[in-house]
């Protein structure tokens, strides 16, 4: 009789073992109970929400995480609530607006509560006091669309399907020449702070943590509900792209220097992306093209690409159109979900009176056509952001951001690596890891900030900003149990 009872005592024990519920879960359920059903979706392969939140990710390798829900919230109140039942419940948790991040557990978690903020969609405008705000759930093609009806726009992505987390990692924009990067344009943000307490910053209030949350970073000083931003006048553009084949390299990439250098008109900007797909090599090389994003805030660009349209080309697509119509068309209409796959992105950042660009550039494409990575990748790109004199002036204009950003003119380089969906672990492990070195060849320059935004996990680009010991102690007050340091990802203050 004993040994039956000791069995079966031992059976349930493991059985309540097995249906134990993690912290996730825990949290969860909570939050359902506070919350409501309608604003949980439960892991199920049926539940159409919770699908669509765990597979919408830019880096289509994040969405093998199984978050323990996804939550959605519609109000900081909302948020508050779950922020305090996740910390209770010691479960990990992400934030995620659009979903355009590639690093592992920035907005995506395994096993956490997923804090989606998509229909968190308001928008409006204050015509009087010049601003816009708006919530999280918004992508900022929505945003430019709505704003465009009052002849306004925000400084936000160059491609219209990026979402608002964009804006707390600095935010470079076709408009930044004039405007600054999108922090510079923050007013005042509704933030939920790690103790789910709500509170407004700005200027005049809780300044500390106003100037972090100007690009310090999403995901660290708490979660924005709610941002109000100064309204930018809009008309119409003179924009388009502008290709090249690979033998016009040196000079094209001579006339991104030279406009960074010298262009002084603020509403002239552009992206010059270096793109290349593993072909065979042919004597044509279709398998490399340069494209440049040529963006005017204006109807007539006068002479500011003329160094660009010297050189011959294969397609000059520039016209008169809409900011809408900029952000949406130049590439293709739809072309952050187009370009959804395996992706990783790496920053650096070099200063314009040496040659590092150029190394930076002959590194790249000697790599990218090695037999044994061409192998492996699906697409490369090397992206050249200028960072305009005039863009840093802007910035400093209206207080300056969480970079303290050096006077330009410099570059921050934006490299993406496309995997197949089919690589092996290991063939994938080795391309990162030779993908990182081939950047590290050449270093980034000392005294820039790294780009939060393009920036891999393994990239930290805190320690870069002259503010960094500024940061950390605002971090350490607003975070004072490091919930957010431990429980969810992002940059750590180490
Ligand atoms: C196709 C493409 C185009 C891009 N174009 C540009 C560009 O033109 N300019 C530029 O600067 N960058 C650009 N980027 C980089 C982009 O800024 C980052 O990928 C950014 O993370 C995108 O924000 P998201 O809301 O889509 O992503 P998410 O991954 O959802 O969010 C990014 C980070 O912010 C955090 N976060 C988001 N919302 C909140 C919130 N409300 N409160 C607190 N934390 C939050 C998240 O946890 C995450 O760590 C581009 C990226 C891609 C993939
Ligand atoms: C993501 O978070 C999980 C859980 O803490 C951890 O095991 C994993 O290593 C993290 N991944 C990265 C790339 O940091
Ligand atoms: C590149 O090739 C095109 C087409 O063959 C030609 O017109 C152009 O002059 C070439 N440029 C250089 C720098 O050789
Ligand atoms: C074009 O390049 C030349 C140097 O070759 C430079 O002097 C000039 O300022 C550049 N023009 C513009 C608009 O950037």
């Amino acid at each position: 009789m004993r040994y039956p009872l000791a069995t079966l005592f031992a059976a349930l024990i493991s059985a309540s073992l097995a249906h134990a519920a993690t912290p996730g879960q825990t949290a969860c359920s909570q939050i359902q109970g506070s919350l409501g059903q309608g604003k949980v979706a439960n892991p199920n392969l049926l539940n159409f929400q919770y699908q669509q939140s765990k597979n919408g990710y830019w880096n289509t390798r994040l969405n093998a995480n199984n978050p323990a829900c996804a939550v959605y919230p519609s109000s900081a109140s909302d948020v508050s609530t779950s922020l305090k039942a996740i910390k209770a419940a010691g479960s990990r948790f992400a934030i995620k607006a659009g979903g355009h991040n590639p690093n592992a557990n920035f907005s995506s978690t395994n096993n956490g509560v997923l804090l989606d903020m998509s229909k968190m969609t308001d928008k409006s405008y204050d015509p009087a006091k010049g601003t816009c705000t708006y919530q999280p759930g918004n992508k900022f093609g929505d945003l430019y669309e709505f704003y465009e009806q009052f002849g306004v726009t925000i400084t936000g992505a160059r491609l219209s399907g990026v979402g608002s987390g964009l804006g707390l990692g600095g935010g470079l924009s076709y408009l930044s020449g004039e405007y600054g990067l999108s922090v510079d344009g923050f007013q005042s943000l509704e933030v939920v702070l790690p103790s789910g307490e709500i509170v407004t910053a700005s200027k005049t209030s809780y300044p500390d943590l106003f100037f972090a949350m100007r690009g310090g970073g999403g995901n660290a000083y708490g979660v924005v509900t709610s941002y109000t931003v100064t309204a930018r006048k809009v008309g119409k553009f003179h924009s388009g792209l502008l290709v090249y084949a690979l033998n016009e390299t040196n000079r094209v990439l001579e006339a991104v220097h030279d406009f960074t250098r010298y262009n002084t008109n603020p509403k002239a900007n552009l992206i010059a992306t270096w793109e290349k797909i593993p072909l065979p090599d042919l004597n044509i090389n279709l398998d490399e093209i340069f494209i440049l994003f040529a963006v005017y805030d204006g109807e007539d660009p006068g002479n500011s690409y003329k160094n660009f349209t010297d050189i011959p080309h294969i397609l000059d697509t520039r016209q008169v159109r809409s900011y809408v119509s900029t952000t949406r068309d130049l590439a293709t209409p739809f072309a952050t979900d187009i370009s959804k796959g395996s992706n990783t992105f790496r920053v650096s950042v070099h200063a314009i009176d040496d040659d590092t660009y150029k190394q930076a550039y002959d590194q790249w494409r000697a790599w990218a056509q090695r037999p044994e990575i061409k192998s492996k990748y699906m697409l490369t790109s090397l992206d050249f952001q200028p960072v305009l004199r005039s863009l840093t002036d802007a910035s400093k204009s209206q207080g300056g951001n969480a970079m303290d950003m050096p006077d330009g003119p410099w570059f921050w380089l934006n490299y993406l690596l496309t995997t197949p969906p089919t690589l092996s672990a290991s063939d994938y492990n080795e391309i990162q890891e030779s993908f990182k070195e081939m950047v590290n060849v050449v270093p980034a320059a000392k005294n820039l900030p790294l780009f939060i935004n393009d920036a891999a996990y393994d990239q930290n680009p805190l320690p870069t900003f002259s503010t960094y010991q500024r940061l950390k102690s605002i971090k350490a007050k607003y975070d004072p149990d490091g919930f957010f340091s431990s429980k969810t990802g992002g940059w750590a203050f180490p």
